[in-house]
């Protein structure tokens, strides 16, 4: 027997208001949602900033693109205009007190990454630095950018992937389970992929 289609409610989308860089539709939280990762860079005299993005994602194989929106004024757009690098680093779960610690930080102290309860860790290609604590880092390259009013989407290229070993042993459960990835929903409210399941191609 066919399921019976639920009712929908239609929104004319002329822009999504600026609330905690959220889509947020005539008032409801669209369920598009975007992995948290902890941006890494350096701003002219090298002091090291950290801060979360969510709006990200993998663009393109053949080279390595990914790409993330920020806010033009964030020092993490102003630095990497400056110095053309930085690098994207995947949290956990375990992270989420220390993500939003993240948010809260402004301005450009020396031990910023300290501040927060994190570990700098030196990179491979690059000056900026990694996170520890992180169980992966993509090390990247400013490769272009495209500014829509006081967002900038940055792409980068990825010259070096670094990942936890553990996070590449076992099944896909038991590394997801390792990973515990996670996604923001709304304001100061995340999800955690606990599970990866399998899809029967039989
Ligand atoms: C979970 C989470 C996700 C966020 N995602 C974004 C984002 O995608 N784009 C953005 O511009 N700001 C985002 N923010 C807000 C910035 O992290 C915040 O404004 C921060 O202070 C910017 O720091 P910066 O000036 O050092 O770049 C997010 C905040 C949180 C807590």
């Amino acid at each position: 027997m066919r399921k019976k289609l639920e009712d929908k409610i239609d929104f004319e989308v002329k822009g999504m208001q600026e609330i905690n860089t959220f889509p947020l539709i005539n008032g409801f939280h669209f369920p598009l949602i975007g992995q948290i990762i902890l941006v890494t860079t350096l701003n002219r005299q090298q002091i090291p900033n950290v801060a979360p993005k969510s709006w990200v994602s993998i663009l393109a194989r053949q080279p390595a693109i990914v790409g993330f929106s920020c806010n033009v004024a964030h020092d993490t757009a102003k630095n990497i205009l400056t110095t053309g690098e930085f690098v994207i680093n995947i949290p956990g779960a375990e992270l989420a007190e220390k993500v939003w610690k993240a948010s809260e930080l402004k301005g450009q102290d020396a031990g910023e990454i300290q501040k927060v309860g994190l570990t700098p860790l030196k990179s491979v290609k690059l000056t900026t630095p990694r996170i520890a604590e992180c169980k992966a880092h993509l090390e990247c390259s400013l490769d272009w950018t495209k500014k829509y009013r006081d967002e900038i989407i940055i792409f980068g290229k990825v010259l070096l992937a670094s990942i936890d070993k553990k996070a590449l042993e076992g099944t896909p459960e038991e590394r997801y389970k390792y990973l515990k990835l996670i996604t923001y929903l709304e304001d100061g409210t995340y999800g955690v992929i606990k599970t990866a399941m399998k899809v029967d191609q039989s």
